[in-house]
Protein backbone atom coordinates (compact mmCIF):
# COMPACT_ATOMS: atom_id res chain seq x y z
CA UNK A 1 0.00 0.00 0.00
CA UNK A 2 1.61 3.05 -1.09
CA UNK A 3 2.68 4.62 2.47
CA UNK A 4 0.66 8.18 2.59
CA UNK A 5 -2.29 6.62 2.89
CA UNK A 6 -1.61 5.64 6.61
CA UNK A 7 0.03 9.03 7.28
CA UNK A 8 -0.96 10.04 10.71
CA UNK A 9 2.03 12.19 11.82
CA UNK A 10 1.28 15.80 11.01
CA UNK A 11 4.46 17.56 9.97
CA UNK A 12 4.31 13.84 7.45
CA UNK A 13 1.48 14.91 5.98
CA UNK A 14 2.75 18.63 5.39
CA UNK A 15 5.56 17.25 3.78
CA UNK A 16 3.44 15.11 1.42
CA UNK A 17 1.34 17.93 0.54
CA UNK A 18 4.30 20.14 0.12
CA UNK A 19 5.69 17.91 -2.35
CA UNK A 20 2.46 17.49 -3.99
CA UNK A 21 2.32 20.90 -4.90
CA UNK A 22 5.63 20.90 -6.07
CA UNK A 23 5.19 18.63 -8.36
CA UNK A 24 1.76 17.53 -9.31
CA UNK A 25 1.10 20.85 -11.71
CA UNK A 26 3.60 19.78 -13.70
CA UNK A 27 2.26 16.26 -14.30
CA UNK A 28 -1.07 18.33 -14.50
CA UNK A 29 0.30 20.18 -17.35
CA UNK A 30 2.05 17.44 -19.30
CA UNK A 31 -0.83 15.29 -19.93
CA UNK A 32 -1.72 14.94 -23.43
CA UNK A 33 -5.25 14.16 -23.81
CA UNK A 34 -8.39 13.95 -21.34
CA UNK A 35 -7.97 10.54 -20.58
CA UNK A 36 -4.10 11.23 -19.31
CA UNK A 37 -5.63 13.96 -17.48
CA UNK A 38 -8.20 11.72 -15.85
CA UNK A 39 -5.84 9.61 -14.76
CA UNK A 40 -3.30 12.08 -12.96
CA UNK A 41 -6.24 14.22 -11.38
CA UNK A 42 -7.24 10.21 -10.20
CA UNK A 43 -3.44 10.10 -8.54
CA UNK A 44 -2.73 13.65 -7.11
CA UNK A 45 -6.03 13.91 -5.64
CA UNK A 46 -8.05 10.74 -5.18
CA UNK A 47 -8.06 8.05 -3.17
CA UNK A 48 -4.71 7.16 -2.49
CA UNK A 49 -3.55 10.66 -2.58
CA UNK A 50 -1.83 12.71 0.24
CA UNK A 51 -4.87 15.00 0.07
CA UNK A 52 -7.20 12.75 1.01
CA UNK A 53 -5.10 10.23 3.51
CA UNK A 54 -4.65 13.79 5.49
CA UNK A 55 -8.27 13.91 5.36
CA UNK A 56 -8.70 10.59 6.67
CA UNK A 57 -6.07 11.53 9.55
CA UNK A 58 -7.45 14.76 10.71
CA UNK A 59 -9.91 12.98 12.99
CA UNK A 60 -6.70 11.55 15.01
CA UNK A 61 -4.87 14.76 15.55
CA UNK A 62 -4.80 16.84 18.38
CA UNK A 63 -7.99 19.83 18.17
CA UNK A 64 -6.01 23.09 17.66
CA UNK A 65 -3.46 21.41 14.74
CA UNK A 66 -6.33 19.92 13.00
CA UNK A 67 -7.62 23.45 11.73
CA UNK A 68 -4.88 24.56 10.21
CA UNK A 69 -3.59 21.34 8.74
CA UNK A 70 -7.36 20.98 7.37
CA UNK A 71 -7.19 24.36 5.84
CA UNK A 72 -3.61 23.25 4.44
CA UNK A 73 -4.97 20.39 3.13
CA UNK A 74 -8.32 22.37 1.20
CA UNK A 75 -6.16 25.17 -0.10
CA UNK A 76 -3.84 22.14 -1.89
CA UNK A 77 -7.25 20.86 -2.84
CA UNK A 78 -8.36 23.81 -4.65
CA UNK A 79 -5.30 24.85 -6.10
CA UNK A 80 -4.82 21.17 -7.77
CA UNK A 81 -8.91 21.05 -9.09
CA UNK A 82 -8.10 24.60 -10.46
CA UNK A 83 -5.09 23.47 -12.37
CA UNK A 84 -7.23 20.46 -13.47
CA UNK A 85 -10.03 21.92 -14.60
CA UNK A 86 -7.36 24.66 -16.71
CA UNK A 87 -5.91 21.83 -18.77
CA UNK A 88 -9.22 20.11 -18.83
CA UNK A 89 -10.60 23.40 -20.80
CA UNK A 90 -7.44 23.18 -22.65
CA UNK A 91 -7.27 19.43 -23.74
CA UNK A 92 -11.37 19.50 -24.20
CA UNK A 93 -11.46 22.26 -27.09
CA UNK A 94 -7.47 20.91 -28.53
CA UNK A 95 -9.90 17.67 -28.84
CA UNK A 96 -12.94 18.51 -30.03
CA UNK A 97 -11.09 20.87 -33.11
CA UNK A 98 -8.83 17.62 -34.27
CA UNK A 99 -12.10 15.92 -34.58
CA UNK A 100 -13.69 18.33 -36.20
CA UNK A 101 -10.23 18.51 -38.79
CA UNK A 102 -10.64 15.09 -38.84
CA UNK A 103 -14.12 15.01 -40.19
CA UNK A 104 -13.95 18.26 -42.89
CA UNK A 105 -14.72 16.87 -46.70
CA UNK A 106 -12.69 18.42 -48.64
CA UNK A 107 -14.80 19.67 -51.64
CA UNK A 108 -12.30 20.59 -54.06
CA UNK A 109 -11.46 16.68 -54.87
CA UNK A 110 -12.71 15.13 -57.82
CA UNK A 111 -15.96 13.30 -56.79
CA UNK A 112 -16.08 9.60 -57.70
CA UNK A 113 -18.15 9.18 -60.58
CA UNK A 114 -20.40 6.01 -60.14
CA UNK A 115 -20.15 3.87 -63.94
CA UNK A 116 -22.75 4.70 -65.94
CA UNK A 117 -24.25 2.57 -68.67
CA UNK A 118 -25.64 3.27 -72.17
CA UNK A 119 -28.02 2.18 -74.46
CA UNK A 120 -27.01 -0.56 -76.97
CA UNK A 121 -26.60 1.93 -80.35
CA UNK A 122 -29.28 -0.92 -81.97
CA UNK A 123 -31.71 0.38 -78.95
CA UNK A 124 -30.34 3.96 -80.14
CA UNK A 125 -31.50 3.10 -83.83
CA UNK A 126 -34.75 1.63 -82.52
CA UNK A 127 -35.62 4.47 -80.12
CA UNK A 128 -34.73 7.08 -83.09
CA UNK A 129 -37.07 5.42 -85.49
CA UNK A 130 -39.85 5.35 -83.11
CA UNK A 131 -39.40 8.96 -82.17
CA UNK A 132 -39.80 9.86 -85.48
CA UNK A 133 -43.15 8.19 -86.10
CA UNK A 134 -44.17 9.60 -82.75
CA UNK A 135 -43.05 13.00 -84.03
CA UNK A 136 -46.71 12.18 -86.43
CA UNK A 137 -48.46 10.86 -84.28
CA UNK A 138 -48.08 7.13 -83.87
CA UNK A 139 -48.47 5.47 -80.96
CA UNK A 140 -46.11 2.88 -79.67
CA UNK A 141 -46.95 -1.16 -78.77
CA UNK A 142 -44.76 -3.47 -78.14
CA UNK A 143 -45.72 -7.69 -78.64
CA UNK A 144 -44.38 -11.25 -77.44
CA UNK A 145 -41.32 -13.02 -78.80
CA UNK A 146 -43.02 -16.15 -78.47
CA UNK A 147 -45.74 -15.75 -80.56
CA UNK A 148 -47.99 -18.47 -82.42
CA UNK A 149 -48.09 -19.58 -85.82
CA UNK A 150 -51.60 -18.16 -86.30
CA UNK A 151 -50.39 -14.66 -85.82
CA UNK A 152 -47.31 -14.93 -87.29
CA UNK A 153 -48.16 -16.54 -90.10
CA UNK A 154 -51.63 -17.35 -90.56
CA UNK A 155 -53.34 -13.81 -89.82
CA UNK A 156 -50.84 -12.07 -92.04
CA UNK A 157 -51.84 -14.27 -94.99
CA UNK A 158 -49.38 -16.75 -95.64
CA UNK A 159 -50.05 -20.07 -97.38
CA UNK A 160 -50.61 -23.25 -95.09
CA UNK A 161 -47.46 -24.32 -97.42
CA UNK A 162 -45.16 -20.83 -97.09
CA UNK A 163 -41.82 -21.72 -97.02
CA UNK A 164 -41.07 -19.35 -93.58
CA UNK A 165 -43.16 -21.92 -91.75
CA UNK A 166 -40.29 -24.76 -92.71
CA UNK A 167 -37.95 -25.59 -89.61
CA UNK A 168 -35.31 -24.98 -91.93
CA UNK A 169 -36.00 -20.77 -91.51
CA UNK A 170 -38.15 -20.34 -88.18
CA UNK A 171 -37.75 -21.46 -84.21
CA UNK A 172 -40.32 -23.46 -82.89
CA UNK A 173 -40.52 -23.76 -79.54
CA UNK A 174 -41.80 -27.41 -77.93
CA UNK A 175 -44.36 -25.84 -76.03
CA UNK A 176 -48.08 -26.80 -76.01
CA UNK A 177 -50.45 -29.38 -76.94
CA UNK A 178 -50.14 -28.68 -81.11
CA UNK A 179 -46.50 -29.62 -82.52
CA UNK A 180 -45.05 -26.57 -84.43
CA UNK A 181 -47.93 -24.04 -82.78
CA UNK A 182 -45.63 -21.67 -80.36
CA UNK A 183 -42.57 -20.62 -82.15
CA UNK A 184 -39.92 -17.10 -81.80
CA UNK A 185 -41.73 -15.04 -84.00
CA UNK A 186 -39.39 -14.06 -87.09
CA UNK A 187 -40.79 -10.36 -88.02
CA UNK A 188 -42.98 -8.11 -85.60
CA UNK A 189 -45.58 -8.06 -87.90
CA UNK A 190 -47.96 -10.38 -85.78
CA UNK A 191 -48.67 -7.06 -83.84
CA UNK A 192 -50.45 -5.57 -86.86
CA UNK A 193 -53.00 -8.51 -86.18
CA UNK A 194 -52.64 -8.25 -82.48
CA UNK A 195 -53.69 -4.36 -82.64
CA UNK A 196 -56.15 -4.41 -85.02
CA UNK A 197 -57.55 -7.45 -83.34
CA UNK A 198 -58.04 -5.19 -79.56
CA UNK A 199 -58.66 -1.65 -81.51
CA UNK A 200 -60.94 0.04 -83.64
CA UNK A 201 -59.34 1.79 -87.03
CA UNK A 202 -57.75 4.39 -87.23
CA UNK A 203 -54.63 3.09 -86.91
CA UNK A 204 -51.01 4.42 -86.50
CA UNK A 205 -48.61 2.34 -84.72
CA UNK A 206 -45.00 1.46 -84.41
CA UNK A 207 -43.99 -1.80 -83.05
CA UNK A 208 -39.86 -2.21 -82.14
CA UNK A 209 -39.10 -5.56 -80.84
CA UNK A 210 -36.50 -8.27 -80.88
CA UNK A 211 -37.37 -10.93 -83.77
CA UNK A 212 -35.48 -14.87 -84.27
CA UNK A 213 -34.92 -16.85 -87.24
CA UNK A 214 -32.79 -20.41 -88.03
CA UNK A 215 -29.83 -18.21 -89.17
CA UNK A 216 -26.01 -19.46 -88.35
CA UNK A 217 -24.30 -16.63 -87.22
CA UNK A 218 -21.51 -14.74 -89.83
CA UNK A 219 -20.55 -11.28 -90.83
CA UNK A 220 -23.97 -10.46 -92.13
CA UNK A 221 -26.82 -13.47 -89.93
CA UNK A 222 -27.38 -13.23 -86.79
CA UNK A 223 -30.15 -15.72 -85.11
CA UNK A 224 -31.46 -12.91 -83.31
CA UNK A 225 -32.00 -9.17 -84.73
CA UNK A 226 -34.03 -6.31 -84.50
CA UNK A 227 -37.15 -4.64 -86.41
CA UNK A 228 -39.41 -1.81 -85.87
CA UNK A 229 -42.72 -2.50 -87.41
CA UNK A 230 -45.22 0.35 -89.04
CA UNK A 231 -48.83 0.52 -89.74
CA UNK A 232 -51.43 2.93 -90.29
CA UNK A 233 -54.85 2.40 -91.17
CA UNK A 234 -57.68 4.90 -91.98
CA UNK A 235 -60.43 5.73 -94.44
CA UNK A 236 -58.75 6.46 -98.01
CA UNK A 237 -55.14 5.72 -97.10
CA UNK A 238 -53.46 5.50 -100.38
CA UNK A 239 -50.13 4.21 -101.73
CA UNK A 240 -48.91 8.06 -102.02
CA UNK A 241 -49.41 8.22 -98.35
CA UNK A 242 -47.59 5.50 -98.23
CA UNK A 243 -44.36 7.21 -99.73
CA UNK A 244 -45.15 10.43 -98.04
CA UNK A 245 -44.51 8.99 -95.13
CA UNK A 246 -41.75 6.82 -95.61
CA UNK A 247 -39.57 9.46 -97.61
CA UNK A 248 -40.34 11.95 -94.84
CA UNK A 249 -38.51 9.02 -92.12
CA UNK A 250 -35.76 8.14 -94.52
CA UNK A 251 -35.15 11.82 -94.72
CA UNK A 252 -35.27 12.77 -90.92
CA UNK A 253 -33.00 9.52 -90.18
CA UNK A 254 -30.22 9.71 -92.54
CA UNK A 255 -30.95 13.57 -93.28
CA UNK A 256 -32.82 16.53 -95.70
CA UNK A 257 -31.33 15.64 -99.08
CA UNK A 258 -31.79 11.84 -98.66
CA UNK A 259 -32.90 10.36 -101.95
CA UNK A 260 -35.66 7.22 -101.66
CA UNK A 261 -36.99 4.54 -104.28
CA UNK A 262 -39.51 2.43 -104.13
CA UNK A 263 -38.58 -1.11 -105.78
CA UNK A 264 -42.01 -3.83 -106.38
CA UNK A 265 -41.31 -6.59 -103.85
CA UNK A 266 -44.11 -9.14 -102.88
CA UNK A 267 -45.30 -10.19 -99.30
CA UNK A 268 -48.19 -11.84 -98.25
CA UNK A 269 -49.69 -9.30 -96.08
CA UNK A 270 -49.15 -6.34 -98.33
CA UNK A 271 -50.51 -5.63 -101.65
CA UNK A 272 -48.78 -4.02 -103.65
CA UNK A 273 -45.78 -4.34 -101.68
CA UNK A 274 -42.38 -2.95 -102.15
CA UNK A 275 -38.95 -2.38 -100.99
CA UNK A 276 -37.96 1.29 -100.15
CA UNK A 277 -33.82 2.01 -100.97
CA UNK A 278 -32.08 5.32 -99.86
CA UNK A 279 -29.68 6.61 -101.75
CA UNK A 280 -26.32 6.61 -99.14
CA UNK A 281 -23.03 6.28 -98.54
CA UNK A 282 -22.54 6.08 -102.72
CA UNK A 283 -24.83 3.65 -103.29
CA UNK A 284 -28.77 2.28 -103.08
CA UNK A 285 -29.35 0.30 -100.04
CA UNK A 286 -32.44 -1.49 -99.11
CA UNK A 287 -33.83 0.65 -95.87
CA UNK A 288 -37.34 -1.30 -95.46
CA UNK A 289 -40.32 -3.24 -96.75
CA UNK A 290 -44.12 -2.27 -96.95
CA UNK A 291 -47.18 -2.08 -99.20
CA UNK A 292 -50.93 -1.70 -98.94
CA UNK A 293 -52.35 -3.99 -96.22
CA UNK A 294 -54.08 -6.98 -97.96
CA UNK A 295 -57.81 -6.85 -97.44
CA UNK A 296 -57.06 -10.24 -95.72
CA UNK A 297 -55.06 -9.56 -93.29
CA UNK A 298 -58.11 -6.87 -92.25
CA UNK A 299 -60.69 -9.62 -92.58
CA UNK A 300 -58.63 -11.98 -90.29
CA UNK A 301 -58.46 -9.17 -87.63
CA UNK A 302 -62.13 -8.39 -88.10
CA UNK A 303 -61.80 -5.32 -90.09
CA UNK A 304 -64.34 -4.34 -92.97
CA UNK A 305 -61.73 -4.27 -96.68
CA UNK A 306 -64.52 -1.81 -97.65
CA UNK A 307 -64.36 0.56 -95.18
CA UNK A 308 -60.49 0.82 -93.82
CA UNK A 309 -57.52 0.70 -96.30
CA UNK A 310 -53.85 0.90 -95.19
CA UNK A 311 -50.03 0.71 -95.20
CA UNK A 312 -47.54 -1.00 -93.22
CA UNK A 313 -43.82 -1.06 -93.23
CA UNK A 314 -40.80 -3.01 -91.72
CA UNK A 315 -37.65 -1.59 -90.87
CA UNK A 316 -34.33 -3.62 -89.89
CA UNK A 317 -32.60 -1.95 -86.83
CA UNK A 318 -29.25 -3.76 -86.76
CA UNK A 319 -27.92 -2.80 -90.42
CA UNK A 320 -28.97 0.71 -89.80
CA UNK A 321 -26.97 0.58 -86.65
CA UNK A 322 -23.72 -1.09 -88.14
CA UNK A 323 -23.87 1.87 -91.34
CA UNK A 324 -24.64 4.04 -89.31
CA UNK A 325 -21.13 3.24 -87.53
CA UNK A 326 -19.38 2.14 -90.03
CA UNK A 327 -19.94 -1.59 -88.32
CA UNK A 328 -19.31 -4.90 -90.84
CA UNK A 329 -19.56 -7.43 -88.37
CA UNK A 330 -23.02 -7.59 -86.78
CA UNK A 331 -21.37 -10.06 -84.27
CA UNK A 332 -19.53 -6.98 -82.51
CA UNK A 333 -23.61 -6.34 -81.84
CA UNK A 334 -24.04 -8.91 -80.22
CA UNK A 335 -20.49 -9.05 -78.06
CA UNK A 336 -20.62 -8.17 -75.06
CA UNK A 337 -17.18 -6.60 -75.15
CA UNK A 338 -17.05 -2.76 -73.25
CA UNK A 339 -14.30 -1.60 -75.28
CA UNK A 340 -16.43 -1.85 -78.77
CA UNK A 341 -20.01 -0.39 -76.57
CA UNK A 342 -18.38 2.28 -75.00
CA UNK A 343 -17.34 4.11 -78.07
CA UNK A 344 -21.22 4.86 -78.84
CA UNK A 345 -22.58 6.34 -75.56
N1 LIG B 1 -42.10 -8.63 -91.91
C1 LIG B 1 -41.18 -8.36 -93.01
C2 LIG B 1 -39.86 -9.09 -92.76
O1 LIG B 1 -39.61 -9.47 -91.67
C3 LIG B 1 -40.91 -6.90 -93.12
C4 LIG B 1 -42.09 -6.15 -93.60
C5 LIG B 1 -42.29 -5.99 -94.94
C6 LIG B 1 -43.03 -5.66 -92.74
C7 LIG B 1 -43.37 -5.33 -95.45
C8 LIG B 1 -44.14 -5.01 -93.20
C9 LIG B 1 -44.30 -4.84 -94.57
O2 LIG B 1 -45.08 -4.50 -92.38
O3 LIG B 1 -45.39 -4.20 -95.03
O4 LIG B 1 -39.11 -9.24 -93.66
Amino acid sequence: MDPTTNLSDPSDIRLALEELRSLAPAKIGASGSVAELDGVAAEVTGKASPIAAGRRSLGRIAPDERRELGRAINDVAQELDAAIAARRAVLEIREASAALAGDTVDVTLPGRVPRRGSLHIVNQVMDEIVDIFVAMGYTVATGPEAETDYYNFTALNFAPSHPSRLESDTLYLDYGDVPEDVLLRTHTSPMQARYMEAHEPPVYLVVPGRVFRRDQLDATHSPVFHQVEGLAVDHDITFGDLKGVLDHFAKEFLGPNTRTKFIPHYFPFTEPSAEMHVYYNGGWMELLGCGMVNPAVFEYAGYDPDDVTGFAFGVGADRLAMVRHGITEIRHLLDTDQRILEQYR
